[in-house]
């Protein structure tokens, strides 16, 4: 079978789950000949039996909509590859937002940092990369995506300055950081059902678990980071749709100023930055 060929033939069975058929077929197919997509699309190659029935597993698994990230292992971030298994939360393209003001705002300084909810280590091993003097704690309550962000912090050669400790942010203590950050889990929960299927059969729940509001742990990392930031120190966090107004009320309440939002392609806020104005040890 030719390249072409095959990618009809893909795209085909997989339009009768996702619109985005021939794009994952050829995706598919570009990471199994290890050729670059445009490079497939202006050749014609032979492909060999086993390749085909490489291609033909992994276009089943696509069927049943499990994520491109998760077959292939990988997802991009602030232009760098990530591995990914299904422990992991994949990495998104709103999380990059909050990464730009965080080295901004740090640029030269010593950083001591705290990455509530490590994930794949998107987060934690992006501001190290990125700022050289910073050192990292990353902490998160599932044991195999704390292994995926390892991997992770290793391929970007940052590990020499990070931590990572399989344990909730309700157990650190005796730590003053000058930046805790965090992607935390933000959906409310009646709304999993109806995400879609490739986030709700495949995504980890304990990533998207927000409780009943979807601000279950947000608000506890606010009032845990009183005890835990230096003050001055900053909280960054990421939030879902809708979410700002009680968080902006309940940073006040916990003696935070809000300095800095950023909004996403879609015009929600995504990340607020907030100074810890009062230090208050629990
Ligand atoms: C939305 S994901 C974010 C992952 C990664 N930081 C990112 O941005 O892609 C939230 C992460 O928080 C972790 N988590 C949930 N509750 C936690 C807790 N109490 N303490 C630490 N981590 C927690 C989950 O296991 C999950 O990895």
């Amino acid at each position: 079978m030719q390249t072409s060929e095959l990618i009809n033939f893909g795209s085909k069975i997989l339009s009768k789950s996702t619109n985005s058929h021939r794009i994952d077929a050829e995706i598919i197919l570009s990471h199994i000949l290890k050729i670059s997509r445009e490079k497939i699309l202006i050749s014609e190659n032979k492909v060999s039996k086993k390749n085909i029935s490489k291609f033909k597993y992994l276009i089943n698994r696509r069927l049943y909509n499990e994520p491109i990230a998760y077959i292939l292992n990988k997802k991009e971030f602030r232009s760098k590859d990530f591995f990914v298994d299904k422990k992991s939360l994949i990495p998104r393209p709103e999380t990059e937002l909050i990464i730009d003001p965080i080295v901004k705002n740090f640029k030269n300084k010593r950083l001591f940092f705290l990455d509530i909810g490590v994930g794949s280590g998107c987060i934690m091993s992006s501001i190290l990369k990125e700022l050289s003097h910073s050192k990292g704690v990353g902490i998160d309550i599932c044991k195999d995506t704390i292994l995926n962000a390892k991997i992770n912090l290793f391929n970007l050669k940052v590990q020499n300055r990070s931590r990572l400790l399989n344990r909730s942010f309700k157990n650190i203590f005796n730590h003053k950081f000058d930046l805790v950050v965090s992607n935390p889990p933000y959906v409310v929960r009646r709304d999993i059902n109806r995400l879609s299927n490739d986030i709700k059969k495949f995504e980890p729940k304990l990533a998207l678990d927000g409780g009943n509001d979807g601000l279950d742990v947000i608000r506890k990392i606010i009032y845990k980071s009183k005890s835990i930031l230096k003050l001055n120190g900053v909280l960054a966090l990421e939030i879902g749709r809708g979410q700002y107004f009680s968080v902006v009320k309940f940073l006040k309440e916990n003696g935070f100023r809000k300095s800095r939002i950023v909004k996403d392609y879609k015009n929600n806020v995504r990340c607020i930055f907030s100074t810890l104005l009062k230090n208050k040890t629990k």
